[in-house]
């Protein structure tokens, strides 16, 4: 079976102008990314792996090179259709969680969805809903500062997944955590690629992470060191990522039966 891809990064290369100054961070990357896969970039702080995520999920555009989704270029697309995109397709979580303090838990996962037009208190049941399948129930009306950090990262993850993306993303999203939190993320990360067939892409620079994906691309001064193929896609992978339908329970269910 042809693998399909979902992303792919041609010949992309990113400069900023910082005091004057060009900064070349990303130098003729060439990265495609397939359906229900996990791919994990991997390399030292600096070396350009936050910048080339941005670039995936259209926060930023490539000073050269484009980005093709699904067989489309997002290049000429309008601001509204990139953003249209980001939101509906992928799902974002960061090492800083980025939520937002003076909401509720709650709140903060049903905002992902005040974009797609369904009504306040729909999307308050569809954010309780989610966070009752996490485990998250008691917490509803917190903030998130009364919250621990391993709890905070699991509502991040809860928001990513909120409209259903085909794609989550990942910078570092256990920089924050104890090791305990942060093997508990990790292994939820885990089950939405294995069991719910999420394509994921994952940033670290954690080497006791590398097994876990199916490929990992090892980045060196903005450019692609070499990429190393730890197990391939299987084939029932590849059928996912068009009839998503989201169980939570499932990736919880490790947690119940504890
Ligand atoms: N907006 C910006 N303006 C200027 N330089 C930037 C900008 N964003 C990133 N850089 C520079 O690009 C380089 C790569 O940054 P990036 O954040 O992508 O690295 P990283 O691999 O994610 O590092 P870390 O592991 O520390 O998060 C760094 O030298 C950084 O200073
Ligand atoms: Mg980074």
């Amino acid at each position: 079976m042809a693998k399909s891809i979902v992303i792919e990064a041609k010949k992309v290369s990113k400069t900023f102008k910082l005091q004057g100054q060009e900064i070349q961070v990303l130098k003729d990357i060439n990265v495609s990314v397939h359906s229900g896969e996990y791919v994990m970039f991997y390399g030292a702080s600096g070396c350009g792996k936050s910048t080339l995520l941005n670039v995936i999920c259209g926060l930023e555009p490539p000073t050269e090179g484009e980005l093709i989704v699904r067989g489309e270029s997002l290049y000429g697309k309008s601001q509204h259709d990139i953003t249209e995109y980001r939101r509906s397709k992928i799902g974002i979580v960061f090492q800083q969680f980025n939520l937002l303090k003076s909401l509720t838990i709650q709140e903060n996962v049903a905002l992902p969805l005040a974009a797609g037009g369904e009504n306040f208190k729909r999307r308050m049941d569809r954010a309780a809903h989610l966070l009752e399948m996490v485990g998250l129930t008691k917490f509803l009306r917190r903030r998130p500062p009364e919250l621990s950090g391993g709890q905070q990262q699991r509502v991040a993850i809860t928001r990513a997944l909120a409209t259903n993306p085909w794609i989550i993303v990942c910078d570092e999203p256990t920089g924050n955590l104890d090791s305990r939190s942060a093997d508990e993320v990790m292994a939820i990360i885990e089950r939405l690629n294995s069991k719910s067939k999420r394509t994921v892409l994952m940033v670290t620079h954690n080497p006791e992470y590398l097994h876990f994906p199916n490929r990992i691309v090892y980045l060196k001064d903005g450019q692609v060191d070499k990429e190393v193929t730890n197990r391939e896609v299987t084939a029932e992978a590849e059928k996912t990522n068009e009839k998503l339908d989201l169980d939570l329970r499932d990736l919880l269910r490790d947690k119940e039966e504890k």
